[in-house]
């Protein structure tokens, strides 16, 4: 089947989010940068976040069966650079922040400016991802702040690897 990157290209347009995925499992703590996130259910309040299937903490969510989503504020975008960057790319990559264990084992960032611990009650496989729905655990604030959204970054996240730049054009090497 043949790929029209002018297709993908636009769902750039598309308004997202901007959280760290957090999971605890086997004694490694890790994060990865998360946007493909809602909710989806209001009785009871259920959040559903797609995760690729070749990701570190894919596996780390199937074998703990939770996981955090930490809400970036506008203040905290460290967290994304963080997230975003090379520095990341190892196991056990939560180091330089402060955590809050949960009573469930999630680890929530200090710093967001809010976090919801995730409990998997469903795993659906759709197409390269998972969506995971969650039921609502313990949820954590800070302090007020406005939500980092996907627009405000200059690049974003369109699936089977890729992160591209705004204005940029997909390639075959993209
Ligand atoms: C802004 C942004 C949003 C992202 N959103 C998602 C997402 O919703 N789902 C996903 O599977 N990967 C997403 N990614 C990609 C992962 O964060 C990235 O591939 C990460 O390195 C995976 O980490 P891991 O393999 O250590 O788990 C996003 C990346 C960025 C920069």
């Amino acid at each position: 089947m043949s790929i029209d990157f002018g297709t993908i290209e636009e769902l750039q347009h598309l308004t997202n989010g901007i959280y760290v995925l957090t999971v605890a499992a086997d004694g490694i703590r890790h994060g990865m940068s998360s946007s493909w996130v809602t909710q989806v259910s209001g009785e009871p309040p259920l959040i559903a976040a797609s995760v690729d299937v070749a990701h570190f903490s894919h596996g780390m969510i199937e074998r703990a069966g939770a996981f955090g989503l930490n809400v970036v504020g506008k203040s905290a975008k460290r967290l994304e650079d963080y997230f975003y960057s090379s520095a990341c790319k190892h196991e056990n990559n939560l180091e330089p922040f402060e955590c809050e264990m949960t009573a469930h084992g999630v680890p929530l960032l200090r710093e967001a400016m809010a976090g919801f611990e995730c409990l998997v009650e469903s795993a659906h496989r759709v197409g390269d991802h998972t969506l995971f729905v969650a039921r609502l655990g313990m949820v954590a604030t800070a302090e007020p702040d406005a939500p980092l959204v996907s627009h405000d970054l200059e690049y974003v996240y369109l699936g089977t690897g890729r992160i591209l730049r705004r204005g940029q054009r997909i390639t075959e090497d993209t």
